[in-house]
């Protein structure tokens, strides 16, 4: 403790067993203050006190009529630390009761996604059956009497069965996505450079024709879920591959951000229009028509649900024939 701190407490409570009046009390209380605002803490205060008396005693100015307004003036010094914990325990009350709130509006709305997840799933294992029939009648109705239909006849019975084909998919991609959501999640160290390769070897091997160039690093290490970060993975490369099937050379780029766990996916394909980058990761929304480009939209629905189990965040850019990057992170 330092002499001036001493000496100025010394002094005010001098002052105050001296005449104690209201002014006295006040220069205790903006003592207490300024002890406070320095980082003293209460030990300090009694301690610091406890020297003022022996300093007044051996200057004779402190006698035994003096002890009770010496303790005032303590009570009024030690007010302060006092007010600032009891606002410390109703803040740390009213914000133990706002967790509370907090965790039980989390806990309804997990309830309610679950209660809708679940719906959904039952809602698309439902639809199969009829549809299995619709496929299967029309199938019939094209071998049995296809030679009995016109052109007309045999134009719409395409159009059933290619309806009904497009919705089988559509309801395999929903149940899909929704086992991903249901999982157990396992987070390990995974190298994704070689996961990488695979999906493109596979996906050359679907299309050898075409000449695309892969760069990515020798290593590309994760956390994550080995299963579930090569289902995101395949699905971010098959677009890569997809939206450059126009052009007849293309460079697919998979890496990390210099700045590091930020990780990309990078083609210079047909590339999408910025101001509807919101609608990418939502299913079954697609920027691009059927006749551009196939498939269902639930690609990147399903990689931002595995982001965001991994406790990350996905975004896009892209310009109209210009490519597009996707980045990833996967939380802590
Ligand atoms: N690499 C990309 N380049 C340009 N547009 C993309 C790219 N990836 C996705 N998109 C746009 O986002 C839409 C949604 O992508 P998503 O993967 O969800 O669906 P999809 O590929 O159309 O179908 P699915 O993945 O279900 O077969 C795409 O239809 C396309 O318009
Ligand atoms: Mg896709």
């Amino acid at each position: 403790m330092s002499p001036e701190l001493l000496e100025r407490y010394s002094s005010a409570l001098g002052q105050h067993l001296g005449a104690p009046c209201e002014e006295t009390l006040s220069a205790a209380y903006e003592l207490g203050r300024a002890l406070m605002s320095e980082g003293h803490g209460l030990m300090d205060l009694s301690a610091l006190h406890h020297h003022a008396l022996g300093q007044l005693l051996a200057r004779g100015q402190l006698d035994p009529s003096k002890v009770e307004a010496a303790q005032a003036f303590f009570s009024e010094v030690s007010s302060v630390f006092e007010m600032a914990h009891r606002g410390y325990r109703e803040a740390n009350e009213s914000l133990k009761a706002r967790n509370a709130e907090l965790e039980q509006a989390k806990e309804a709305v997990e309830a309610t996604s679950r209660e809708l997840e679940a719906f959904s799933y039952s809602v698309s294992h439902d639809l199969r059956a009829p549809l299995r029939s619709i496929d299967g009648f029309s199938q019939a109705l094209e071998e049995d009497n296809g030679p009995q239909l016109d052109d007309i006849g045999k134009g719409h019975l395409k159009r059933v069965r290619d309806a009904a084909r497009r919705m089988t998919m559509l309801i395999d991609d929903l149940l899909r996505l929704a086992r991903i959501s249901r999982g157990e999640l396992t987070k390990e160290i995974v190298d994704l450079a070689p996961i990488v390769k695979t999906v493109v070897e596979r996906l050359r091997r679907g299309d050898p024709s075409r000449q695309v160039e892969l760069v990515v690093p020798h290593s590309l290490m994760a956390r994550g879920d080995p299963r579930l970060l090569g289902v995101a993975l395949e699905n971010l490369l098959s677009n890569a591959w997809k939206f450059t099937s126009k052009q007849p050379r293309a460079r697919i780029e998979v890496g990390m951000l210099p700045a590091g766990h930020v990780y990309f996916v990078r083609d210079d394909g047909a590339g999408f229009d910025m101001k509807f980058v919101d609608r990418l990761f939502s299913a079954f929304q697609r920027l691009h028509t059927q006749s551009e480009f196939e498939g269902t939209g639930v690609g990147l629905a399903t990689v931002q649900r595995i982001v965001r189990r991994h406790g990350g965040r996905i975004w896009a850019e892209g310009a109209v024939g210009r490519g597009a990057t996707f980045y990833f992170t996967l939380g802590e």
